[in-house]
């Protein structure tokens, strides 16, 4: 028998058996640092592997050797006239050595735990873990969020808070949602965090300056008719942005809002009807504004912040005729093949009902067979690269933009920016909202938020006029487009 050197009661089934998971769970925890560290890459399941079920692991297999050892002792002790808890005495060898052993291997694990428990910190606040751990349920968010103007902020930037409360606070939450998963009891599509998050002042702000005014932005749009020719026409608008000024403390402009206090009591849990809100202005005076049909004015009430207007600015699901037109611009979609923004809508159109994406992605082609086969099949050979390159350019469009496993999509999630497709601006700029103090109306004026400074037809003639036009809008048939929001025809 092999000499032993450690203490007599550390030889037991128990303790053996711990050390032995605790030496294995280590030993592949270091291999798998190693790998992450050679590969390079972020992925999510190794890094759950590495830094949350390893040390599990390891961990148990630590508690299972005291365990032992404590057991051993205590059925000695019921036999023979001995206590319960181990005796030590420094000048025998093995009680020496199992000190050492014991102290060394404590002081390892406290260093190698401190630098585990801070990279599982790390970890469990990447992007990698917030976006692809639950791979098909975030992934809606994930994916447009890496071609947002924000893609290279964290997402626990904006969604977690710093400090440890926001931090527990954060992972109760992700337990409750880890356990959905698992379940398969979650929300599909995922709500707007709308009542979670924190305020703008707190996320927003901390990059972007409170008093900044923004004066005119410019936008130019391009934009193409549903015809054969796939008629072009474009228009420049400047948006009133405005802001605060640092010296004056003056306000302007749609960044008015964030510089005095507007609440707003919402009619839904999207916050897209708004019956009733209140603005207080920097002197501390205020008018109520209400719809005829508001009723009593509520006890819940929102702050209006930077998110009541700029809740997309991280993941935006494109609607069909913005990422069309953008291809067309872009020529990813060549505008020179006759009727092929239609041809193009149509196809995005019928793979949106699709019932998963491989589907989705093939009807596309299919489509855009079938629907030249009707209209000039001779398009089909004379315009073959270029139909090529729309199909794929959609299929691109279709992947982004469509998550049919989630039902998430530009129709599940309004973007309160502008009035084209959601009411945005105009749940409250609709001419529909009176102040009960002096009967002024909130108006949709044109003119109030942008004006159309150039104007360009599809045969590239130019109109300008810095002091604004007038709107034109592109289908001539259409009479109430005027009357009506936008996106009450446009809207999904
Ligand atoms: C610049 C700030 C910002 C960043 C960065 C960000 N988000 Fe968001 N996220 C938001 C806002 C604001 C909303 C609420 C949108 C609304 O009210 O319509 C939201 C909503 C969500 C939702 C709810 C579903 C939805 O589409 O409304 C999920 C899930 C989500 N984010 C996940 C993520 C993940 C994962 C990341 C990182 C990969 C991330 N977010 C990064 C600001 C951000
Ligand atoms: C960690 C810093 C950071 C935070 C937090 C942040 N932003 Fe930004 N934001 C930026 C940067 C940097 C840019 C410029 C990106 C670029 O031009 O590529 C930007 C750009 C923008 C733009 C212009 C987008 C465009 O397409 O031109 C808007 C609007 C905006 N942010 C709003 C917000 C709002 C609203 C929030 C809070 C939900 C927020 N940001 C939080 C850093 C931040
Ligand atoms: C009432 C709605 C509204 C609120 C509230 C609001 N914004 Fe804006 N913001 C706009 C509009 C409109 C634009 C013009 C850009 C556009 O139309 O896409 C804009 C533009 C911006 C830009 C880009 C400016 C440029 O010229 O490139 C940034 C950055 C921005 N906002 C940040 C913020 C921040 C930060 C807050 C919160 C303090 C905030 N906004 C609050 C409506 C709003
Ligand atoms: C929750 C309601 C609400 C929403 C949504 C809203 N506004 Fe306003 N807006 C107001 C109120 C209230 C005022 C102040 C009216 C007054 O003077 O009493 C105002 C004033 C303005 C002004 C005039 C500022 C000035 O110089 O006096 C502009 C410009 C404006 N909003 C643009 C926008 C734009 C652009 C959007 C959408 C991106 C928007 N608003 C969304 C409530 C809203
Ligand atoms: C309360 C503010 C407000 C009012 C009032 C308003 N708009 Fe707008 N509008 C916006 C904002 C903000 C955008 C920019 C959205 C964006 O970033 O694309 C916009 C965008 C547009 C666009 C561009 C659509 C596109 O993408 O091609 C058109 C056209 C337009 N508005 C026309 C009008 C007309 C016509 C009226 C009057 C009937 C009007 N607007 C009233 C705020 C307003
Ligand atoms: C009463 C319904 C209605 C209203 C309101 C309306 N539109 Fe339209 N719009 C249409 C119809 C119908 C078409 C042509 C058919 C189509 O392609 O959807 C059209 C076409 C368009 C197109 C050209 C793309 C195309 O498909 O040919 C644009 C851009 C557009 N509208 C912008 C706007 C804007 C901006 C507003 C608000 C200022 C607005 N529309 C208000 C019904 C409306």
């Amino acid at each position: 028998m092999r000499k032993r050197r450690l203490i007599e009661s550390f030889y037991n089934l128990t303790s053996v058996l711990g050390s032995l998971l605790a030496l294995t769970a280590f030993g592949v925890t270091l291999s798998l640092i190693l790998m992450d560290w050679v590969s390079g890459t972020e992925s999510p399941y190794l890094g759950i592997l590495t830094y949350i079920v390893m040390p599990v692991f390891l961990m148990i297999g630590l508690l299972l050797i005291p365990i032992g050892i404590w057991r051993t002792n205590r059925r000695q002790a019921k036999t023979e006239a001995r206590s319960a808890l181990p005796v030590f005495d420094l000048n025998n060898a093995r009680h020496r050595v199992t000190a050492v052993v014991f102290t060394v291997g404590s002081m390892l694990f406290i260093v190698f735990t401190s630098f585990g428990t801070y990279h599982v910190y790390e970890f469990s606040e990447s992007n990698s873990f917030c976006g692809e751990t639950c791979h098909t349920v975030m992934s809606p968010e994930f994916t447009v969020y890496q071609h947002s103007s924000h893609a290279e902020v964290d997402c626990v930037t904006c969604h977690v808070g710093s400090g440890a409360s926001h931090y527990v606070k954060a992972k109760f939450n992700g337990v409750n949602q880890l356990l959905g998963m698992i379940t398969g009891n979650f929300e599909r599509p995922i709500a707007a965090p709308v009542h979670n998050m924190r305020t703008g002042e707190e996320i927003c702000l901390t990059c972007h300056a409170p008093d900044k005014n923004y004066g005119l932005t410019h936008l130019r749009k391009e934009r193409y008719k549903v015809n054969k020719r796939n008629s072009k026409y474009s228009y420049d608008l400047l948006v009133n942005v405005g802001g605060q000024s640092a010296q004056t403390g003056e306000s302007s402009g749609a960044h008015w809002h964030a510089a005095n206090r507007v609440e707003y009591a919402p009619a839904d849990a999207k916050h897209q009807v708004i019956p009733w809100f209140k603005a207080i202005y920097q002197d501390g005076t205020s008018r109520t504004y209400s719809t005829s049909d508001a009723g009593d004015p509520p006890a819940e009430r929102v702050v209006m912040d930077c998110m009541s207007c700029h809740n997309r600015e991280a993941h935006s699901f494109l609607p069909p005729h913005i990422a069309i037109d953008e291809a067309l611009t872009s020529e990813a979609i060549n505008p020179e093949v006759p009727k092929i923004k239609e041809a193009s809508l149509n196809a995005l159109g019928s793979a949106a009902k699709a019932s998963d994406k491989k589907t989705g992605l093939e009807q596309i082609e299919h489509e855009f067979r079938d629907f030249y086969e009707d209209e000039d099949p001779d398009l089909l050979e004379s315009s073959k690269t270029e139909i090529e390159a729309a199909i794929q350019a959609v299929r691109l469009i279709y992947d982004l933009n469509y998550y049919p496993g989630m039902n998430t999509s530009w129709t599940s999630h309004p973007d309160n920016m502008g009035h084209f497709f959601y009411p945005g601006c105009a749940r409250c700029h609709d001419g529909q909202h009176t102040s009960q103090e002096d009967g002024k109306v909130l108006s949709y004026d044109c003119n109030a938020c942008h004006s159309i400074v150039a104007f360009e037809n599809p045969k590239g003639e130019v109109t300008s006029d810095l002091a604004g036009l007038e709107y034109t809008h592109p289908d001539a048939d259409e009479e109430d487009w005027i009357d009506t929001g936008c996106f009450e025809c446009h809207g999904p």
